[in-house]
């Protein structure tokens, strides 16, 4: 039996909202963009304790459908990091027998660019037959798009609306929801993350600023996780 199972049985898939990285610069007197580039790191470190736990499914929320609000320097700063992590970074997450999906509209309608469409193609389709643990990237992610797109879906090909075919049309179609997610930089709000998915998901809250949140941090989330009584409506 592996260690994060040890912790919890039933532990298929954990979600992260990685906010804080702004705060964690400027309160250093960085720029805004430095904070991103540690995220990146933070979240590399965190990865390899995932793998090494055998989570199964881990999502990571990069980017949302709001954040095009913010200054184009910065949302390019972000996408220039982002290429990088799914390019450059590619052949460690193989090494490691990752499988990289993404969330999010990345359709040719969307926003993204056509370069950083191709990268996130690529790294899903070489990484699609690894069998470690499946990593679920959202990036140009919104809950209320996701729904719409999947209602839309349903409605195009004449699907009968029902529980379970709204689920089999999200993005996260045939993956388990998650049973903890965390949050980091104290904010206590899912802003748009999955709110189909996080139904009944144990949701954690730690001030500490995602470039800050390590092994050790996530250890006394699992811990945290291992104490809760998960009823889903039964008494
Ligand atoms: C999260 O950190 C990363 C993204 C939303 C892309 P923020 O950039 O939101 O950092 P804060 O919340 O402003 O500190
Ligand atoms: C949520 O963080 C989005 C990501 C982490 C990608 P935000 O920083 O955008 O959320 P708000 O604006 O504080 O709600
Ligand atoms: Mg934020």
């Amino acid at each position: 039996m592996n260690e994060a199972t040890k912790i919890q049985p039933k532990l298929k898939h954990i979600a992260f909202i990685m906010d804080g990285n702004g705060r964690w610069a400027t309160r250093q007197g960085l720029p805004r963009l430095a904070g991103h580039k540690a995220a990146m790191e933070s979240m590399q470190a965190l990865v390899e304790e995932l793998v090494r736990l055998q989570v199964p499914y881990a999502s990571f929320y990069a980017f949302s459908t709001e954040n095009w609000s913010r200054s184009v320097e910065e949302v390019t700063g972000l996408f220039a990091l982002l290429e990088h992590y799914f390019t450059k970074e590619l052949d460690r997450l193989k090494a490691q027998n990752i499988r990289l999906q993404f969330l999010g509209d990345h359709t040719e309608n969307s926003r993204l660019s056509p370069s950083i469409r191709k990268i996130i193609a690529e790294a899903a389709a070489s990484t699609a037959g690894n069998t470690g643990t499946t990593l679920l990237i959202a990036l140009n992610y919104g809950g209320h798009d996701e729904l719409v797109r999947a209602a839309q879906g349903l409605a195009a090909a004449g699907t009968p609306i029902t529980p379970a075919s709204l689920e089999g049309a999200l993005d996260t179609a045939g993956i388990p929801n998650p049973d903890l997610l965390i949050r980091t930089s104290g904010e206590q709000r899912l802003s748009g993350f999955m709110p189909w998915q996080l139904a009944y998901t144990e949701l954690y809250f730690t001030p500490t600023f995602w470039p800050d949140f390590g092994p050790t941090h996530l250890h006394e989330a699992l811990a945290w996780y291992a104490g809760r009584d998960r009823r889903f409506g039964k008494a």
